[in-house]
């Protein structure tokens, strides 16, 4: 088997029901409390990602013992706190991984070095680094805060910190070193991202006191805190959830339903910016699952219409819209995303790399720094998307599958280079896609 590139093709019809991988941002939280807690903490539904896995190892590093008992299920067994680890610590292509690891490592009295793979080491540390700094811990980095870096940390002191950019990670490293701080910590949002880490926090044990101040979210985290292993049940990832469900929206006479979706409302922006456009969603079996709110999802090809996206719902949505820009292609009219400068930090600059993908597809785009308009089909009824493109990725998995969602209902396939990268946040798409009667194939 070549492994070289993946191809969608055209022209199949997607039909069935799926499950969602595990939600990469609880499973990474779920290893992270779980080693800095005292006792066995037991996770199912873990993803079982290239990204989540790194932080496995890293938690092995650090002092707990992480063991796999089975399909997505796992056991964690914490010491009630990191020692010191005996190598660099490498995070591979995990942003969320690294920057959370690092709170929670501050707070230890321990020296610690950190690196990534080629995207990571890229991408800033510095805005973690800075309120970690502010705390007392001291580090060495590259130019720009940038991976390899040496953190030291221990003896921490309280902060009381505004977030500068909407980012959860942050907010999640704040919280974690605040675990050791000495005043316990403040986290000042003014605009809410997603709060699992306060959740799961909860579920440990530990007392975080939420409250509004005008717009902005503040989040405090008393001193004194100890954790407490628990059972953690991952739901399905609906930043995963999104490729499937986005693929039937666009592919003439399809209908797919994905089991067990998170539907925690700091996560579902693009689910609410599908339905302005029109599209054919329904939500059914909505529950609450270990603290979190839980749906199965049932998409059907509909014809959609551009929108202008709320540039505040940009924090909910932030991971979405490579596959919402692929929607938008199909739609009839413009469709406006603003306020997204912070895709051009994840794992590629994904607006310039959306923007590129798109317009070798034959998709008219115009880019601005933290824009991006999409220009789709002037009638419902006029053919779709040209495709026919050989799209570069740059190793981000979510540029690679939304460019292979986009060539499933376009005229001609589209393929994607890097295609192991995919396995970071969905390692098993090919084979789910397919299953449902996608036709992607392995090319060299
Ligand atoms: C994440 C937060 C977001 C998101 C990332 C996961 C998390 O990043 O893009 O995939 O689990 O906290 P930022 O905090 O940088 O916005």
């Amino acid at each position: 088997m070549a492994t070289d590139a993946l191809k969608a093709r055209p022209g199949a019809v997607l039909r069935g029901e799926i499950r969602a991988p595990g939600d990469k941002s609880i499973s990474h939280r779920a290893l992270i409390l779980g080693a800095m807690a005292k006792g066995e903490t037991r996770v199912t539904g873990l993803l079982e990602g290239d990204d989540v896995l790194r932080t496995a190892g890293a938690m092995r590093a650090f002092g707990a013992e992480v063991e796999r008992l089975g399909e997505g299920s796992w056991r964690i067994v914490g010491q009630g706190g990191f020692s010191e680890p005996a190598d660099v610590v490498d995070c591979g292509n995990a942003g969320t991984g690294v920057r959370l690891i690092m709170g929670a490592a501050a707070g230890f009295d321990l020296c610690a070095t950190f690196t990534g793979d080629g995207s990571l080491r890229k991408r800033p540390m510095g805005r973690v680094l800075e309120p970690l700094s502010r705390m007392g811990a001291t580090y060495l980095a590259r130019a720009g805060g940038r991976l390899p870096l040496t953190l030291r940390g221990g003896s921490l002191k309280g902060l009381t910190y505004q977030l500068p950019m909407a980012s959860a990670q942050v907010k999640s490293a704040v919280l974690l070193a605040g675990l050791g701080a000495e005043g316990g910590v403040t986290v000042r949002e003014p605009e809410p991202t997603r709060d699992h880490t306060e959740r799961m926090l909860r579920a440990f044990g530990a007392s975080v006191e939420v409250s509004e101040d005008g717009d902005v979210r503040v989040i405090r985290l008393p001193p004194g805190q100890r954790l407490t292993a628990t059972a953690i049940d991952v739901p399905g990832d609906p930043s995963s959830a999104a490729f499937p469900l986005v693929a039937a929206l666009i592919t003439p006479g399809s209908e797919v339903t994905v089991k067990g979706v998170l539907l925690n409302p700091l996560r579902t922006g693009l689910f609410e910016t599908l339905r302005e456009m029109g599209a054919d969603l329904t939500f059914d079996h909505v529950r609450d699952a270990g603290g979190e709110p839980v749906g199965d999802i049932t998409a059907r090809c509909s014809p959609l219409k551009g929108v202008e996206v709320p540039p505040g719902r940009a924090p909910s949505m932030i991971d979405e819209y490579p596959i919402l820009a692929v929607a938008a292609a199909f739609a009839e009219g413009r469709t406006v995303m603003r306020g997204i400068g912070e895709m051009r930090v994840k794992e590629s600059d994904r607006v310039a790399l959306m923007a590129a993908g798109l317009a070798a597809c034959g998709v008219g785009v115009e880019e601005e720094p933290e824009a991006l308009t999409v220009i789709g089909r002037v009638r419902a009824s006029h053919p779709p998307v040209r495709g026919g493109a050989s799209v570069t990725t740059h190793g981000d998995h979510r540029i690679a599958m939304s460019h292979l969602v986009l060539g499933l209902a376009a005229q001609e396939p589209v393929a994607i280079d890097e295609p192991g990268m995919i396995a970071t946040s969905f390692p098993g798409f090919v084979d789910l896609m397919r299953g449902l009667g996608a036709g992607i194939e392995w090319v060299s």
